[in-house]
C-alpha cells in the first residue's frame, strides 16, 4: 500500500523480555480450533481459571465475544472468516508482546488461515489445540440450538453443516472431548504448559 510508505515502525523501550521477566513466565498463544460446540470456549475459560490461580497473566480471546465488537462486520463467508481469523492473530500478537498467556477459541476452520496465524506469532510462541467432536455429538449437544436452526436452513453457511471444517493435521495438542471429562482435558494442557510456561 502507497500509504505504507510513510509509516515507520516505533521500537518501543519496554520489550516483551521485560514484560515476561516481571510477570516470571512466558507468553504464547494456545488456539483452540474446533466445531461449533466442541467445547474451545469451555475449556479454555476453566483453563484460565486454573492458570490465574497460579498468578499467570492470561486474556481469553472468545469468537462469539469478539464479533460482538471488534469484528461485528464480519459475517461467515470464506472471506469474513479469513479476516476474522487474521484480525484475532494480530490481536493475539499483541497481547503476547505485552507479557500474556492468549487463550484464542474460534472455530477457525481452515488451514490456511490457522497456517497464516501460526506464521505471525512463530512455532515458540503458538500452540494448536484440537477441540475435537465428532459432528452428530455436537449435534446433539447444540447448546445455542444452531444446529437445528441450521439444518432448517435458517442459518447459511454453517460449519459442518453446510461449510467445511478442515480438520488440524500436526496440531500440538488434541483433546477428543466425547471422551474427556472439561477437567481431564484441562488437566492435560496444565501438564502440556507447565514446560512452556518457564522462562530461561
Ligand atoms: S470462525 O469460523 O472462526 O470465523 O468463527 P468464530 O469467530 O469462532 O464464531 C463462531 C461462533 O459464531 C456462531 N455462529 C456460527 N458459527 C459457525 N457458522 C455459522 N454460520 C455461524 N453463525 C453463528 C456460533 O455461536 C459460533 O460459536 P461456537 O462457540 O463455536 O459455538
Amino acid at each position: 500500500m502507497e500509504n505504507n510508505q510513510n509509516i515507520k515502525w516505533h521500537k518501543q523501550s519496554v520489550t516483551k523480555l521485560d514484560r515476561q521477566k516481571a510477570n516470571n513466565h512466558k507468553s504464547f498463544v494456545i488456539w483452540f480450533t474446533g466445531l461449533s460446540g466442541s467445547g474451545k470456549s469451555t475449556i479454555a475459560n476453566v483453563l484460565e481459571v486454573e492458570l490465574f490461580k497460579q498468578g499467570v497473566q492470561t486474556f481469553c480471546l472468545d469468537g462469539d465475544n469478539i464479533r460482538h465488537g471488534l469484528n461485528e462486520n464480519l459475517g461467515f463467508t470464506d472471506q469474513d472468516r479469513k479476516e476474522n481469523i487474521r484480525r484475532i492473530a494480530e490481536v493475539a500478537k499483541l497481547f503476547v508482546n505485552a507479557g500474556v498467556v492468549v487463550l484464542v477459541s474460534v472455530i477457525s476452520p481452515f488451514s490456511e488461515d490457522r497456517n497464516e496465524a501460526r506464521k505471525l506469532l512463530g512455532n515458540d510462541e503458538f500452540f494448536e489445540v484440537y477441540v475435537k467432536c465428532p459432528l452428530e455429538v455436537c449435534e446433539k449437544r447444540d447448546p445455542k440450538g444452531l444446529y437445528k436452526k441450521a439444518k432448517a436452513g435458517h442459518i447459511k453457511q454453517f460449519t459442518g453443516i453446510s461449510q467445511r471444517y478442515e480438520q488440524p493435521t500436526n496440531p500440538e495438542l488434541t483433546l477428543d472431548t466425547s471422551k474427556l471429562s472439561v477437567n481431564e482435558s484441562v488437566t492435560t494442557l496444565l501438564s502440556y504448559l507447565k514446560k512452556h510456561l518457564e522462562r530461561n
